[in-house]
């Protein structure tokens, strides 16, 4: 397995290269969620390429892009037993120009939502995105439903800039017990983890509900609140899969999108209904 740094270097490999590439990007601290995409990736592609990025520009000044996990060799290993070709790991100075032109995601979709409370977020990661997707030039590009407003703007922007690639939607990996993995998780402790398990819980409760026949939205976001009622709720929704609010819902063309803070770190989960 190769492990680049630069885009220089990464560019003359991607040159050389035949075949379709499958491109994983992450900000490491690998878990199972990321070895899916990984596999998949695999399955799919001649060639796979990781990132490794913890990404500066799509963390607000407040939040925790220092405390982000960081653990790069157990990352190389993953990446080596799931069979990646190439690692792309680069510095910040490497990504990041001091001069730039503005990239923004459309305000629609980036003020809502996780937007709403991390305002900016989706700009730095449409930035990041975008410069990975023209380093690697992929065929196929792997993201995790568990970020699905992050993928759907990434697929609103490779629709909208007409850049030739494949957007492969992969499931949610959880726990045993419903907890839906995260690089966030390591930072619960043994009582926030049990408190964790309230999100995936109430996208059960409202998905039975809404199994027994009941379609108001409204009706179904009070049993995911209610369900949730010792974490400090940041939204709990159920819109449309193009992210606008429907009265009634529709099977087959529904999210339900859940944010909660456990102590201190912030979770969020999703039921593609
Ligand atoms: O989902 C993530 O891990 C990040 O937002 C991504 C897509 C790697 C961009 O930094």
């Amino acid at each position: 397995m190769k492990i680049v740094s630069t885009a220089k270097e990464l560019t003359a490999i991607r040159e050389e290269l035949k075949g379709s590439v499958g491109l994983v990007p992450t900000m490491g601290a690998m878990h199972n969620g990321h070895l899916s995409l990984i596999r998949q990736a695999r399955i799919q592609n001649d060639t796979v390429i990781a990132s490794i990025f913890v990404n500066p520009t799509q963390f607000l000044p407040h939040e925790d892009y220092e405390k982000y996990p960081r653990r790069e060799e157990a990352d190389l290993k993953i990446c080596t037993l799931a069979g990646v070709d190439m690692v792309f790991m680069p510095t910040r100075e490497e990504m990041y120009a001091k001069i730039e032109p503005e990239i923004s995601a459309p305000k629609d979709l980036a003020y809502i939502l996780e937007g709403s409370s991390r305002p900016g977020h989706f700009d730095g990661v449409l930035r990041v995105v975008l410069k990975l997707f023209n380093l690697t030039r992929p065929t196929n590009a792997y993201f995790g439903k568990k970020d699905a407003q992050q993928l759907y703007i990434i697929q609103n922007m490779v629709k909208t800039l007409f850049l030739n690639i494949n957007i492969v939607p992969c499931d949610i990996v959880r726990e045993s017990d419903g907890l839906a993995l995260s690089s966030r998780n390591i930072f619960l402790d043994e009582k926030e983890r049990v408190q964790a398990l309230a999100l995936s819980i109430a996208l059960k409760n409202a998905s039975q509900a809404i199994m027994k026949g009941e379609r108001d939205a409204k009706k179904i976001e009070l049993i995911m609140i209610e369900s949730l009622q010792d974490l400090r709720v940041d939204y709990a929704k159920v819109l449309s899969r193009d992210f606008e609010a429907k009265e009634q819902i529709v099977i087959k063309e529904t999210i339900l999108l859940i944010a909660a803070f456990v102590g201190n770190t912030r979770l969020i989960d999703n039921l593609w209904i």
